[in-house]
C-alpha cells in the first residue's frame, strides 16, 4: 500500500500571506446596504447572514437560526484567524464550517441529529478565499468600537448595540506563529512590557526570569530559550494557540484560556492537551451527532488526548495556560477517515 506524500496543505501553515491579503471589498462578497441598525447584511451561497443590535441570524433554504453577536463574533473571530482551523469550527451546535484545506463546508444542523432527522439541515462547499474574504467582511463590519472577539469577556467592551466605528486592528490581527522556535534569532521573540506585552491580572505571580542560554561559537543561530510561563503570562488574548515552536509536523500550540472555548472544534485528528496552570473543564460529544461523550475536568499537569471523532469545547473558570500538541500532516485526516489509523492515539488497557 502505498501513501500519498504530497501532503495536503493544513491548517497551520495558514497561508498567512492570503489571510492577510482577505479582501472585504472584493467582488466575490456579497453584501447589502446597511440595515437599520447601521449594519450590512451578507450572502455567501444560500446562505445568507444578518445582526442587529443583540443578535446574529442565519438564514438558508430550510431553516434559520439566531445567536447572541458576541457569541458569533467571538466564533467568526477564529474561524478568520486560524483560516478555518483543522476540521470543523462550530459556532454552536448547528451552524459552522468543515475544513477541506482549499475548500470549506458551510453548514447549518448538518452534525447536529434532530436536524438531519428533521431534515433541516443545509450544507454547501465553497472556495476557501470567497468564504474567507466574505467571513472578514463579516466580522469587520459586525465588530464595534471598544469589542475585541479575541479578548477576555472582563478585559474588552460590549458587542452590542447599534453601529459603532470598528476594531479593525483587533479582529485583523494575526496569529503568532514561529517559523522554528520562539526566541532564535529572526524568529518570534518573547514579550515583555516594551513590546507592548504587560503580565495578564490572573499571572502576576508567575515569574518573569528567563533561561540564561550561553551557545558555542558557531551554533548562535541554533540554540534558544526562553521561558514559556513568562510568555504566556503576557498573551494579551484568550482561546487562541501560538505556534511556539515547531518539528517537521509537530507544532507546540500554547494559549491562555478564560472564560468559554468560543467555538466547539470538531477534531479531524487527535489532539493532547498539558494543562499547565489552573482548571478547564472540557464538555466532549460525538462529533458527528452531538451524543455527550465525556466531561473532561483537566487540572494543572493533566495531560489528555482528545480523539480525532469528537468535537469539544472548554469552559475555564480563570485565566489558564494549556499546551495544545498538533500534528500538523496533511495525510492524518485520509488515514483515520480510511480507518489506516484509529481515531485515538493511544489505547490504555
Ligand atoms: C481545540 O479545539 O483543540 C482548541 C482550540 C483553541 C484553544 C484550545 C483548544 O484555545
Ligand atoms: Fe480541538
Amino acid at each position: 500500500m502505498s501513501l500519498n506524500t504530497a501532503a495536503a496543505p493544513t491548517h497551520a501553515e495558514p497561508d498567512a500571506a492570503a489571510i492577510a491579503a482577505a479582501d472585504p471589498d472584493s467582488s466575490d462578497v456579497t453584501s447589502t446596504a446597511t440595515n437599520a441598525h447601521g449594519y450590512h447584511n451578507f450572502a455567501l451561497g444560500e446562505f445568507s447572514f444578518s445582526r442587529d443590535e443583540y443578535f446574529a441570524y442565519v438564514i438558508w433554504p430550510t431553516g434559520q437560526h439566531v445567536m447572541s453577536v458576541d457569541a458569533f463574533l467571538r466564533a467568526i473571530q477564529r474561524d478568520v484567524a486560524w483560516d478555518f482551523f483543522y476540521g470543523i469550527v462550530n459556532f454552536d451546535g448547528v451552524f459552522g464550517t468543515m475544513n477541506h484545506y482549499g475548500t470549506v463546508d458551510l453548514f447549518a444542523g448538518r452534525y447536529n441529529d434532530a436536524y438531519r432527522k428533521a431534515e433541516l439541515d443545509h450544507m454547501e462547499n465553497v472556495e476557501t478565499p470567497i468564504i474567507r474574504d466574505t467571513f472578514t467582511a463579516i466580522i469587520k463590519d459586525w465588530t464595534n468600537e471598544g469589542f475585541d472577539p479575541f479578548a477576555s469577556p472582563a478585559e474588552t467592551g460590549s458587542a452590542f448595540g447599534p453601529k459603532s466605528g470598528n476594531n479593525d486592528a483587533a479582529v485583523t490581527r494575526q496569529r503568532v506563529t514561529a517559523a522554528r522556535m520562539v526566541g532564535l534569532p529572526g524568529d518570534e521573540q518573547p514579550r515583555s512590557d516594551g513590546s507592548g506585552f504587560p503580565v495578564n491580572r490572573h499571572f502576576v505571580d508567575v515569574s518573569q526570569e528567563e533561561p540564561q542560554v550561553n551557545p558555542e561559537p558557531g551554533y548562535e543561530d541554533r540554540v534558544a530559550g526562553f521561558s514559556l510561563k513568562a510568555y504566556l503570562s503576557r498573551s494579551d488574548v484568550t482561546w487562541n494557540p501560538s505556534v511556539v515552536s515547531v518539528c517537521r509536523d509537530s507544532l507546540m500550540c500554547p494559549t491562555t484560556e478564560e472564560y468559554i472555548l468560543p467555538i466547539i472544534h470538531g477534531n479531524d485528528r487527535s489532539e493532547w492537551f498539558i494543562q499547565l496552570s489552573d482548571e478547564i473543564t472540557w464538555e466532549v460529544e460525538d462529533r458527528d451527532t452531538g451524543r455527550k461523550r465525556a466531561t473532561v475536568v483537566a487540572k494543572a499537569g493533566d495531560v489528555a488526548a482528545m480523539p480525532a471523532d469528537i468535537r469539544h469545547q472548554g469552559y475555564s473558570p480563570k485565566r489558564s495556560m494549556l499546551l495544545v500538541w498538533e500534528n500538523n500532516s496533511g495525510e492524518i485526516p485520509e488515514l483515520i477517515n480510511s480507518g489506516q489509523v484509529k481515531p485515538q492515539p493511544v489505547d490504555f488497557e
